[in-house]
């Protein structure tokens, strides 16, 4: 589908206003705003509590799907926060540890520390690393915006050495990640390739283009020619479909994940043909940030939002 340039400059605005911290807090705080937008981002997240989050998941589970699940929220400042987010984290480990199938847990690092210090999201990683290592779980490191790349990659290359259960994301938007992609085939963990929902410039990243696409498609086609663990981690139909006439999909070391609420009919089209697949939960309270993204991804979204506020229908799950 394509946008006016009006549209497109308004998923902009927003993305960047996902970013401001003032309005996430003014939100979160807000008694009248929080229960109304939390209608809309409800399409979204599985709720507020870990175990409306496991709720889905076994559900999913039951319906032949992967999952992977993240306690929601990222850019903690606050040492005491993080380490609440951590022992959130190794509680859910633990319980998603009792599923009978394997299952995933995805998480920004700085949810776990880095907007403190390196260090302790690194031991922080390690601890879930070690905690996760337990049981048939994987661990997957998100991609946050492409100032803190460095920082991400070299926690995770540090951490994988010792515990290979843990994975990356990947944004195939940065023009670096041809490079990052190379460096990363020396290392075991699974790569999970997003094309990235952060707005960057135009000197580090592609905006949504055929450009970006082929750069997609060929990051995919090193990982998958490595034989690499990938995720493919899109609900771009005409990818997909250019992946199936490629056959890429029915490959032992590769999956397809899209986002909890996003396109439900084509992943299950696709598990109806016998390919991995996966959907990604969320859960918590601190869904801004998470909403903002999915209404600037696809500005249609924007009316479903309406729609949703003032509706009290949570129907999603039927639709896988
Ligand atoms: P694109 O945005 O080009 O959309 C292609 C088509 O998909 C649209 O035309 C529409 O049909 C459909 N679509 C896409 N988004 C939609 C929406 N919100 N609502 C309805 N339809 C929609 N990003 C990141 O920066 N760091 C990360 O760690 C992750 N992690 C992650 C995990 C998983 C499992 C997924 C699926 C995605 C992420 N992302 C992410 C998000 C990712 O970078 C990207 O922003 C979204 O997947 C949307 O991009 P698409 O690849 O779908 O293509």
């Amino acid at each position: 589908m394509q946008f006016s340039a009006e549209v497109l400059n308004a998923a902009r605005a927003l993305k960047n206003l996902a970013r401001n911290e003032q309005v996430k807090t003014y939100i979160q705080e807000s008694p009248e705003l929080y229960p109304l937008l939390l209608k809309a981002a409800q399409r979204y997240i599985t709720g507020e509590s870990r175990e409306e989050g496991l709720l889905k998941a076994q559900q999913l589970l039951s319906k032949g799907y992967r999952v992977s699940l993240e306690f929601i929220g990222e850019n903690t400042s606050n040492r005491e926060e993080c380490a609440r987010a951590k022992d959130e984290y190794v509680a859910l480990i633990n319980e998603m540890g009792q599923f009978p199938q394997s299952s995933t847990v995805s998480f920004d690092l700085s949810h776990l520390g880095l907007s403190i210090n390196r260090q302790l999201a690194y031991d922080y990683l390690c601890e879930l690393g070690k905690t996760a290592k337990q049981y048939n779980v994987t661990l997957m490191i998100s991609m946050e915006e492409s100032a803190k790349t460095d920082a991400i990659l070299d926690i995770y290359k540090r951490a994988v050495q010792h515990y290979s259960n843990i994975g990356l994301t990947i944004q195939a938007h940065l023009y670096r990640s041809v490079q990052d992609i190379q460096e990363l085939l020396n290392y075991p963990g699974k790569i999970r390739l997003v094309k990235g929902a952060y707005q960057e410039s135009t000197e580090v990243a592609f905006g949504r283009s055929e450009a970006l696409n082929q750069q997609y498609l060929a990051l995919l086609t090193t990982l998958i020619e490595a034989k690499h663990p990938v995720s493919i981690a899109t609900h771009d139909e005409g990818l997909i479909r250019e992946m199936i006439t490629r056959e890429f999909l029915n490959k032992k070391h590769v999956e397809v994940e899209m986002l909890y609420g996003i396109r439900a009919d084509l992943l299950k089209e696709l598990k109806n043909q016998d390919v991995k697949t996966g959907v990604y939960l969320t859960y918590g309270k601190e869904w801004y940030l998470y909403l903002c993204h999915r209404i600037a991804e696809f500005p249609p979204n924007v009316y479903r939002a309406l729609n949703d506020i003032t509706s009290d229908s949570d129907t999603e799950i039927n639709s896988y």
